[in-house]
């Protein structure tokens, strides 16, 4: 969704429920109060109760949130966890902070998480939403090592995780994700081998983590993988 019609949305949700003080348009009026908004994307909307800081405790319908490129920054709050209906979360190309809430776990229909390009930073909870297909959290600050838990995410088909501080070994359990078709680790401070379990990912596609500390030879079993387009891994 673009600013513009993030601002429709609110607006004309506001207009339909001012009368009947809709707890989601109060949400949605602290969000808007609680957002640097240097482009002024959301000044057509005009918030006129001020409200308490739960911004997204009240959102309990929401499916969708996308406020990607408008140089939004502060935290994401852990009341975003009570979206449980959320299936998609878009902030790319902002600059939140702070750390992932491990809470995000409860969301357990989110089927898309992009996070990319912000300044996102700490350690990726060990538990993510199982329902995770798409995951993209590349270009932030995050570090510690990659959990072996990822494995978890058995519906997932794309994780980027490039440009980051990541360090340690890449998971052989990676080995376990059989949706997995874009694998991206580019630029991180990974070290040690590419684990050969790789070349169990059956429906990968592209294959990447250039610009780590890798070692060793990529395992022969990766090439005869049937879908295999890209795989690249050149040191720093
Ligand atoms: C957000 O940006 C404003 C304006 O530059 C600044 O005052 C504020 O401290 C920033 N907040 C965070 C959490 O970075
Ligand atoms: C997450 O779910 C657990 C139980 O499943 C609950 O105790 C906790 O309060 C939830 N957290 C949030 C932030 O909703
Ligand atoms: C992965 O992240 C990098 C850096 O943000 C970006 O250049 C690349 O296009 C991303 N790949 C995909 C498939 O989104
Ligand atoms: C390879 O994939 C199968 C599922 O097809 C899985 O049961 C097994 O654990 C995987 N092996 C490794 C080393 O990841």
């Amino acid at each position: 969704m673009n600013p513009f019609l993030f601002s429709v949305l609110l607006f004309t949700s506001f207009l339909a429920c001012k009368s009947q003080q809709n707890p989601e348009t109060q949400a949605l009026t602290s969000i808007k109060q609680n957002l640097h908004d240097p482009l002024g994307a959301l000044t057509g909307w005009d918030p006129t109760t001020p409200l308490a800081p739960d911004q997204f405790a009240s959102l309990t319908s929401l499916r969708k949130i996308s406020l990607r490129s408008n140089f939004f920054n502060g935290t994401l709050p852990h009341s975003l966890a009570k979206c449980t209906l959320l299936r998609a979360v878009f902030l790319q190309y902002n600059s939140f902070s702070g750390n992932l809430p491990p809470e995000i776990s409860n969301l357990t229909n989110l089927q898309v998480l992009n996070i990319a390009q912000n300044r996102f930073s700490g350690e990726i909870p060990r538990s993510l939403p199982v329902s995770l297909k798409y995951l993209d959290l590349s270009s932030n600050t995050f570090s510690g090592s990659i959990p072996s838990s990822i494995s978890d995410l058995a519906q997932l088909q794309l994780i980027n995780l490039s440009y980051n501080q990541f360090s340690g070994s890449i998971p052989a359990s990676f080995g376990q994700l059989q949706s997995l078709e874009y694998l991206w680790l580019d630029y991180n401070v990974l070290e040690g081998t590419l684990p050969s379990a790789i070349a169990n990912c059956s429906s990968l596609v592209h294959f990447s983590a250039n610009g780590n500390s890798l070692g060793g030879l990529i395992p022969a079993a990766i090439g005869e993988l049937p879908k295999l387009a890209v795989v690249s891994a050149f040191r720093k």
